[in-house]
């Protein structure tokens, strides 16, 4: 809090209110308006939270404008080339990058909460085969609170870092599971002398005919699809993690939630929209046609994978994703046409005045969806496979929440727009 005040006053009724200054380490400062109402008699309203805080976090940090990400300070290019996955986990719920013996009792505890109890596994038969991945994965991460009683006292830390690892622990178990039932497939036990993106490729492709030839490009480029869709402060998903927790709902509930709201093609479906997208333009000949159709406001269409809520210069994950992208299609030896599509319409849509005008650059999405294929990943589980990564982002806001004295129950207000007071009208009068 700083000792800068900004008053607001009603003209028509001389009442103001003097709301203190909220400023943060970066970052544009804020006004904190909690008691606006009892002062002025006024709400605020911001529809879709363009000029709200909703909350003050020490885990992610972005500016918009100058397509910056930092995790607890430390910038995505940086961890981007140097760490790894679960390194950048460990970094999100505890702050600070490990030491080695931290990380190897980390590792450790992730590696040995892998399993799922062999009665989860039958809530996979319950399901159509064609269900959709990020269904089976929604509800089989809200059934884990009916197995680990054990990690269910929010009021203990020591449950709440165990819920949390065991999250992290289990999503790729789930998420290659749903898959594999998707297929008609076996499910598969996760391989514990496997590092985490390993085991989940293993998870997913091992049949038990054959062993797996596993190009280990392919883990290093999901490793680092996860580092970039770690965290990303308070986005739709995120946002409803913790709204869910400041109810006291278990973290398994919370983070199911958070699962449903990623689950939109405006967030984290944005990925798998993209590559249906590209499928559907066919060919680079086409993209001017799409490019048309996007702009025409009566079409119903976007471009999936352009424009960001936040970023309004570059996404600074597109930019290391887009080189990243190139590179492993060559290493893996794909050679994929949708790839031209993409690159038409990329630069298409950049010389566009429309989307220029609009600061509608390619998003992280954009990119993650092309390389995800050529990794061999179905385009039903690329949203599960933002899930798995983003686990890590939401444990660790669902932590910190939960670290933070005073904390209220989410309850946003509203502008009534519907009838004033009425009688009710019997039936034969109506
Ligand atoms: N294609 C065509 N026009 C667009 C697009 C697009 N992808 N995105 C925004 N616009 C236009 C929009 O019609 C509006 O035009 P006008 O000012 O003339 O009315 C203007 O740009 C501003 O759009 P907005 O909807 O007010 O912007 P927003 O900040 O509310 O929405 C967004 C951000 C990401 C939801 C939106 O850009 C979009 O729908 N993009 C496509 C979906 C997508 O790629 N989502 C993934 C986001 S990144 C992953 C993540 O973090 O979840």
């Amino acid at each position: 809090m700083s000792d800068k005040t900004v008053v607001l006053t009603d003209a028509a009724s001389n009442r103001s209110a003097s709301l203190p200054v909220v400023a943060g380490t970066m970052g544009d400062p804020a006004f904190d308006i909690g008691k606006l109402n009892k002062d002025t008699g006024y709400f605020t309203y911001d529809p879709g939270f363009m000029s709200t805080a909703a909350t003050k976090s020490a885990v992610t940090f972005i500016d918009g404008d100058q397509g910056v990400l930092l995790y607890r300070g430390y910038p995505i290019e940086q961890l981007a080339k140097n760490s790894n996955f679960l390194e950048v986990a460990y970094l999100l719920i505890n702050g600070e990058l490990p030491r080695a013996d931290e990380f190897a009792k980390f590792e450790h505890d992730v590696t040995h909460h892998t399993m799922m109890r062999e009665s989860l596994k039958n809530f996979f038969q319950g399901f159509h085969y064609d269900a959709h991945p990020m269904a089976m994965c929604m509800a089989a991460v809200g059934s884990l609170a009916a197995f680990y009683h054990d990690s269910l006292d929010i009021a203990d830390p020591a449950q709440r870092k165990l819920a949390a690892i065991r999250l992290i622990a289990k999503m790729p178990t789930i998420a290659a599971a749903a898959y594999r039932y998707s297929i008609g497939w076996p499910i598969r036990y996760p391989r514990n002398n496997l590092e985490y993106c390993s085991r989940f490729l293993h998870m997913m492709f091992e049949v038990p005919s054959e062993p797996l030839q596993m190009s280990p490009v392919a883990a290093k480029a999901l490793d680092l699809l996860f580092i970039l869709h770690a965290d990303h402060e308070q986005n739709a998903s995120t946002s409803t993690v913790r709204l869910v927790g400041s109810t006291g709902a278990n973290p398994y509930a919370c983070v199911a939630a958070g699962i449903a709201a990623l689950w939109g093609p405006a967030h984290g479906g944005a990925n798998e929209a993209v590559l249906k997208m590209l499928a559907e333009i066919g060919d680079a000949k086409s993209v001017g046609k799409a490019v048309e159709r996007a702009k025409d406001k009566n079409s119903g269409f976007r471009l999936m994978g352009f424009g960001h809520r936040v970023y309004k210069n570059f996404d600074p994950r597109a930019t290391i994703i887009r080189e990243m992208c190139h590179k492993v299609l060559g290493e893996l030896g794909v050679n994929d046409p949708l790839l031209d599509v993409a690159m038409e319409l990329e630069q298409a849509a950049l010389k566009d005045p429309y989307f220029v005008e609009r600061k509608l650059y390619p998003n992280v999405d954009f990119y993650s969806g092309i390389i995800y294929k050529a990794l061999g990943i179905p385009t039903e589980m690329f949203t599960v496979m933002f899930a798995i990564a983003r686990t890590a982002g939401w444990v660790a806001h669902w932590l910190e929440q939960h670290e933070t004295p005073d904390a209220k129950i989410g309850r946003p207000r509203q502008i009534y727009t519907g009838a004033s007071t009425r009688d009710y009208v019997a039936a034969d009068k109506r």
